[in-house]
């Protein structure tokens, strides 16, 4: 695995010659923070040896190198789910490419359901724990030039990322939330129970994707920012679709843009 990395790496490096500092997963209707990325580079994902291509619809797949904010920085646009069929291993491929890239930093974002009923279709929730309920992407032979068999996960989240983003909103007038992301497999949206068990276990939103990265990123020592839009009452009781997730997510853009940017210009 370790040599398919670097060999990854190499084709990028002699693309590219770029350095990011930081790794940015846009996850759905977040496609817009590119649109302030100044590029100096973009890569289809297919035409990345050993990159798997994204199937999503409203999941473009490029790799994109430029500036962000001040920060020199390679976002994924469009990323893979295990519920799309990919391994574990091959979900978080790209984020172990971006860490031998030489990110020190990674930043996710995501759409979920709203399961802490003080929520609002349409807040910003800051991630700051998460239960994974996705098969855990480390299971197998462990690498050890990636980390340690065993992980911490005392600190999924940087508390000092969140604090950044805690002052970077203060100042820029925009409301967070803050909560425990539940990881599941998907395709499915949950069943009312399946909330409610979200709920009980210490879950305040649900979504299809993340956990794995977050693992991936952990077992390398990344230090990680993640955010969360809420594009569904998950608790109300009420249907919910991959339209209202794409609607509620692409009107958040622009918060989640101002946040995303003023902390890398912060950092
Ligand atoms: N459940 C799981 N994933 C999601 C949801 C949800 O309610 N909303 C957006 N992604």
């Amino acid at each position: 695995m370790i040599n398919t990395i670097k060999s990854t790496v190499a084709f990028i490096k002699e693309r590219t010659d770029f350095e990011p500092e930081v790794g940015i997963i846009l996850g759905t209707g977040l496609g817009g923070l590119v649109n302030h990325i100044e590029i100096a580079h973009s890569l289809p994902y297919n035409e990345i040896p050993n990159f798997p291509v994204s199937t999503v619809e409203g999941h473009a797949g490029r790799l994109i190198f430029g500036t962000l904010g001040g920060k020199k920085v390679v976002a994924m646009q469009g990323r893979f789910h295990y519920y799309e069929g990919y391994a574990p291993e091959q979900v978080v491929f790209p984020v172990r490419v971006m860490k031998f890239l030489g990110i020190k930093t990674l930043f996710v974002s995501n759409a979920s359901g709203g399961i802490n009923s003080s929520f609002r279709v349409g807040d910003l929730m800051v991630i700051t724990d998460h239960i994974n309920l996705i098969p855990n992407v480390l299971i197998g032979k462990n690498c050890a030039e990636l980390g340690t068999r065993f992980p911490d996960m005392s600190e999924p989240y940087s508390k000092a990322l969140g604090a950044i983003a805690t002052e970077v909103a203060a100042e820029r007038g925009i409301k967070l939330q803050y909560g425990c992301y539940v990881g599941t497999t998907g395709p499915t949206f949950e069943t009312p129970k399946e909330y409610g068990y979200f709920k009980a276990i210490g879950g305040d939103a649900a979504g299809m994707s993340t956990t794995p990265e977050v693992i991936a990123a952990r077992h390398m020592g990344l230090p990680v920012f993640g955010i969360s839009i809420i594009t569904n009452a998950a608790f109300s009781g009420q249907k919910s679709t991959h339209e209202e997730v794409q609607e509620e997510g692409a009107k958040a853009e622009k918060r989640m843009t101002a946040l995303i940017m003023g902390m890398l210009e912060r950092m």
